[in-house]
């Protein structure tokens, strides 16, 4: 085998000059799900199942590589396979080998990685596209109307506004992916934490003359005072996410339950509502890059679409689980578990002596 190398983990099938297998190494028949005794004598081109686009004379002579799709309801499998001849000195041709090399993973992630690429491009173009007619229809005339022009401005300017966030929330979430977001650990009192933002949303309301919404914010804290080592700038943001996502998916006069507890070792901190819940089917996705139950009315409501998906990698990064419980027409609880280390004031007693 002079020009494919082969590793441990690749499959190997060597065939005769007319393409039936002579020699396959273990890793190729389980690749394939062929019993090595049954693949021998078999053409490479059914084995590999690529009949029908190859013909022996196109893989002898001008051996391309293959990206082969062996993916089955149990399992995805995709294979690149690199073929080379066998070739005497005098240029007979006496065989060919192929190697099999698993590319499922790697595939998976530029599978992922055009998928999101398509998803910015879109979710950007659609608000330009709005904040473009609404301007053109100012500059045609409509600047004159004073009926029209400052609700076409007040557009404009919240659709840029939120593509300000969604440029933001990406910013961030690259800078979380490639490892380069700082994190700020320092012991906080998680409930002063909730605290403080769950006073931001009163004051919120309290100062809206004439709310869109009204809502009553409910808190159920443990006694005691849990700290926990967090970093406080990324967590709140977690925090106003979900209490943003409470407020916005409830009924006008919801009621939205802030609840902080501990376990044994864990903090564990939940945001329920009464809104209309989340369809079974979509919960395993919310936490997904841009996934919205309803992209319309998320738009509508100004959402990026990338708050949980933050929200969750924050989570991770310290240590923690994010998780959801709705049922459709009900309500949504939302929960965040960390790591907690209880210690009372004798062991800090303790400490001191
Ligand atoms: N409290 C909630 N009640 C119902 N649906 C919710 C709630 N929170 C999140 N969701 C669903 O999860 C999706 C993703 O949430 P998120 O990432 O915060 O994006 P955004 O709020 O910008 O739409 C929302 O679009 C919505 O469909
Ligand atoms: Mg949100």
């Amino acid at each position: 085998m002079d020009s494919v190398m082969a590793h441990m983990t690749d499959g190997v099938i060597a065939t005769d000059r007319r393409g039936n297998v002579t020699i396959i190494n273990e890793t190729a028949s389980s690749f394939l799900d062929h019993e090595p005794d049954d693949a021998v004598g078999k053409s490479i081109l059914d084995l590999l199942d690529i009949r029908d686009d190859y013909t022996l004379r196109e893989l002898l002579e001008d051996p391309d590589d293959l990206v082969l799709d062996f993916s089955t309801k149990e399992h995805d499998l995709i294979l690149q396979a690199y073929f080379s001849l066998i070739q005497r000195e005098s240029g007979f041709i006496s065989g060919l080998v192929c190697v099999l090399h698993d590319v499922t993973e790697q595939q998976k992630i530029d599978q992922d990685r055009r998928e999101f690429v398509s998803n910015v491009s879109h979710e950007l173009r659609t608000p330009l596209t709005s904040v473009r007619s609404y301007i053109e229809a100012l500059s045609e005339g409509a600047w004159k109307d004073p009926k029209v022009a400052p609700d076409f401005l007040k557009v404009t300017q919240e659709e840029t506004d939120r593509m300000i966030r969604m440029i933001n929330d990406l910013l961030t979430l690259s800078r979380m992916d490639s490892g380069t977001q700082k994190v700020d650990l320092e012991m906080v009192n998680l409930n002063e934490l909730f605290n403080y933002v769950l006073d931001r949303f009163d004051m919120m309301l309290k100062q809206d003359d004439q709310p869109e919404k009204t809502y009553t914010i409910k808190r159920d804290f443990t006694k005691r005072d849990l700290w926990v080592e967090i970093d406080t700038d990324r967590f709140t943001q977690v925090l106003d996410n979900l209490m943003n996502n409470a407020i916005k998916y409830s009924p006008d006069g919801g009621v939205v339950t802030a609840r902080l507890l501990e376990t044994h070792n864990n903090v564990i901190l939940s945001v329920s509502d009464q809104g209309l819940g989340i369809p079974r089917a979509d919960i395993p996705r919310i936490f997904d890059r841009f996934y919205r139950v309803d992209k319309a009315r998320s738009r509508a409501q100004g959402g990026t679409g990338l708050g949980l998906a933050i929200s969750r990698e924050v989570v991770q990064m310290l240590g923690g689980r994010i998780w959801v419980d709705s049922r459709e027409g009900r309500g949504s609880t939302f929960y965040i578990s960390l790591p907690y280390k209880p210690y009372d004031e004798e062991d800090l007693w303790d400490e001191d002596n």
